[in-house]
């Protein structure tokens, strides 16, 4: 017998990626109940308002008002629903793998509430974890805690999201996968189930193992950081050519069909709360079943030592006792979040160079100010940032940087160094006032032959 269409749907965690993902299914017609431990949270929900910074979600949520509400108790959540999303933290432990206490906690309370349920549950995971935590890890936490069986009794999937912070709720809709691992065929069909109704794209559905489910998402963002750091390397190389140009040789690069260009652009390393963290999980993982993970370490090395390297590099425009503006804090544009922040790494290896470091950013600097207490000074006015400048290093394409001209960067003074690591000011270099220093592109033709003769001779 066919199972009736799910009409109510739980979402327990509602953080930044869980207050999105609660909002998206609403607007797809699904009633959702949204759990919390932090009441915070809840009582915004319930108020109509965003328990988070995430573009469109305070909107959405007011909007979807009438199909959302949020509590603090997972069992009224998993008694008031046919399904539930898990999208609590995993936060890296001192080895580098995710730590469960907090899904723990939270399969405890699920799987107490489905002791009490008469009728067949599916719980989702989503949060990201590392191969085998699922069934290993939280599976026997709901069957101990019910008293039933994974299976005939509820049901169990692992389903990642590939978003990125920022356009949350846009990715959630509009995926370019849907990853579905599943613990039997009648968890997954449900949860498809779920997918059809809210995805907007017609993105294709990979069915799975729990186990090869969960490889795949931190392969991904493994992979995808790859790209980066091979870009970077690029940028490297491309100083050291005549006329060397990373954005020309990346541009070719991007057209080979087994490549594509997304994640090219080199400049800078790869941060955030996502990126860094499942690279090193991943090797964590190899070390620890034996598999040469390598290339995972090696990556996550590089990408750590672009700022100390970048300080080494720039030396010959980097005069000591000068005066450095760091552009950029968050560690992508339109962002407050610092986490493993490039633009943070950049102040902190500056100022234990000996430069005075000021830091700008305008969503991230209350954040920035208390990681970089003891390295810089940190501003949201541009102002503030530029007028005792003698280097300005823009770290990010935010608008407000990209759009600056000579003379709003000069503020008077006669000369100024600007040192641009994505190339979005390429206009400055034709104003003599500015020495102009993009990154990844040759800027001593001569010099760069002269280095490569021997090779030739
Ligand atoms: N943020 C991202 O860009 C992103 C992207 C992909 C995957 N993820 C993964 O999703 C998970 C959550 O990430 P996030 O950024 O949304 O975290 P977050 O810290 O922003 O939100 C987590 C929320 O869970 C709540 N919580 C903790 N324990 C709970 C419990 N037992 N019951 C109910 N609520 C509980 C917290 O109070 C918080 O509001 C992590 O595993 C993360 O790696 C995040």
């Amino acid at each position: 017998m066919l199972s009736p269409m799910i009409q109510h749907v739980s979402v327990i965690g509602l953080g930044k990626l869980g207050g999105s993902m609660a909002a998206g299914l609403a607007s797809c017609g699904l009633n959702v109940i949204g759990v919390d431990v932090n009441r915070h949270a809840v009582e915004a929900v319930n108020a109509g308002r965003a328990p988070v910074h995430e573009t469109g979600l305070g909107e959405m949520i007011a909007a979807n008002q009438a199909r959302i509400r949020a509590t603090l108790s997972t069992e009224e959540a998993v008694l008031g629903s046919d399904l539930s999303f898990v999208i609590v933290p995993t936060p890296s432990d001192e080895r580098g793998a995710f730590t469960l206490q907090y899904a723990s906690f939270a399969f405890k309370a699920i799987g107490q509430a489905l002791k009490k349920k008469p009728g067949y549950h599916v719980v989702v995971l989503t949060s990201t974890v590392l191969p085998g935590a699922t069934r290993q890890g939280l599976l026997p936490i709901l069957e101990k805690e019910s008293g039933k069986k994974c299976g005939p009794d509820f049901g169990l999937c692992y389903n990642p999201e590939f978003i990125a912070l920022g356009s949350v709720i846009r990715d959630f809709l509009n995926p370019d996968f849907y990853l579905l691992g599943q613990f039997d065929q009648r968890s997954g069909d449900r949860l498809e189930e779920i997918h059809h109704r809210v995805c907007q794209n017609n993105a294709p559905v990979q069915r799975m193992s729990l186990e090869n489910a969960e490889l795949a998402k931190i392969a991904v963002n493994s992979y995808v950081t790859m790209k980066i750091s091979f870009a970077n390397m690029l940028a490297d190389f491309c100083e050291h050519l005549p006329g060397g140009d990373v954005d020309v040789v990346s541009d070719a690069l991007g057209l080979d069909k087994r490549i594509g260009r997304k994640y090219l652009t080199g400049g800078f390393g790869f941060g955030g709360p996502c990126f860094p963290r499942d690279n090193v999980a991943l090797n964590f993982m190899g070390q620890q079943l034996g598999v040469d993970s390598r290339l995972l370490k090696t990556n996550d090395d590089y990408n750590r030592s672009l700022s100390k390297r970048y300080v080494e590099k720039l030396q010959p425009h980097l005069p000591k006792g000068v005066n450095v503006a760091v552009l950029g804090l968050a560690y992508k544009p339109l962002s407050h979040v610092i986490d493993e922040s490039p633009g943070i790494y950049l102040c902190r290896a500056l100022s234990e160079a000996g430069y005075r470091v000021i830091g700008h950013d305008n969503l991230a600097a209350a954040n920035a100010e208390v990681a970089l207490k003891m390295s810089a000074l940190v501003t949201d006015s541009l102002d503030e940032a530029l007028k005792d400048a003698d280097v300005v290093l823009v770290t990010t394409t935010d608008k407000s940087y990209t759009s600056l001209t000579a003379d709003q960067l000069l503020r008077g003074r006669p000369a100024l160094t600007v040192i641009d690591f994505w190339r979005c000011l390429k206009g400055l270099a034709a104003d003599p006032r500015i020495r102009y220093v993009p990154i990844g592109l040759c800027r001593d033709d001569s010099g760069a032959a002269a280095g490569l003769q021997p090779l030739w001779a």
